[in-house]
């Protein structure tokens, strides 16, 4: 579902990343630790097609890096969620709005809007405040409609850039136990996050960037 084979990313002759070979399987939680500057950022963006890797070869679903049209990009991007840790949302429209305007730039109609906006609200506990302006709401609170928006166009695979690097460790969890949630629904899940403590309560895979590579760890004791 999700492979990199050596891939190799610079950034003005800087090497990031080197040699990185990742597979994942549908329905997998995989989380990615390291450092600030790692590589945990662009890793993802390597997935959702915002960067393409220098060397080697990355293939998410039906799209592979060698052969993916520019213009096929939003089509990847609309069988993925992203999350990013500051929420990214619009902060003139509403909780419900922003969550529904994932679906309106699909030409989704309005019976179904409504329908799927309500659904996926309630499955990350904010339906009572779907009317709420982002300002109004938590960080915790903009981070389940973030998530929200994310699930609604029914991704296969959910991915987290640090999603609990604003929020206080009680609230952090909490944000960790809804991924976990999804993701025993049957949403694969690749978190990034340099908060070790927050990573052992992770299930599954652990894979740490270091030193420009990629390896599997084991953290929990
Ligand atoms: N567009 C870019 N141009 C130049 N350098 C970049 C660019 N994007 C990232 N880098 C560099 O690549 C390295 C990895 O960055 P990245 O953002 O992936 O790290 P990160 O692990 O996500 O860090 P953090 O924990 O701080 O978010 C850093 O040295 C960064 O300065
Ligand atoms: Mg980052």
């Amino acid at each position: 579902m999700v492979q990199l084979y050596n891939v190799g990313i610079s950034f003005d002759k800087h090497s990031v990343l080197e040699g990185v070979s990742l597979d994942v399987a549908p329905g997998e939680f995989v989380s990615i630790v390291g450092a600030s500057g790692t590589g945990k950022s662009t890793l993802l963006r390597l997935l959702y097609m915002d960067l393409m890797p220098g060397k080697g070869l990355v293939r998410v679903g039906s799209f592979s890096s060698d052969t993916i049209r520019k213009k096929q990009v939003p089509l990847l991007r609309r069988r993925l969620g992203i999350v990013f840790q500051d929420f990214k949302l619009l902060e003139d429209r509403s909780a419900f709005e922003n969550v529904a305007f994932a679906l309106q730039v699909t030409g989704a109609k309005s019976a179904d809007i409504t329908k799927k906006v309500m659904t996926v609200m309630g499955r990350v506990g904010l339906n009572h405040r779907r009317n709420a302006m982002p300002h109004q709401l938590s960080g915790g609170e903009q981070q389940r409609v973030a998530i929200a928006r994310a699930l609604v166009n029914e991704p296969f695979l959910l991915l987290a850039d640090e999603p609990t690097g604003n929020l206080d460790p009680v609230t952090a969890h909490d944000i960790l136990q809804l991924l976990i949630n999804i993701n025993t629904q049957g949403t694969a899940v690749i978190m990034t996050t340099h908060n070790y403590d927050l990573v052992r309560k992770a299930p599954g895979r652990i894979i740490q960037l270091k030193d420009r590579t990629a390896a599997e760890v084991q953290l929990k004791s």
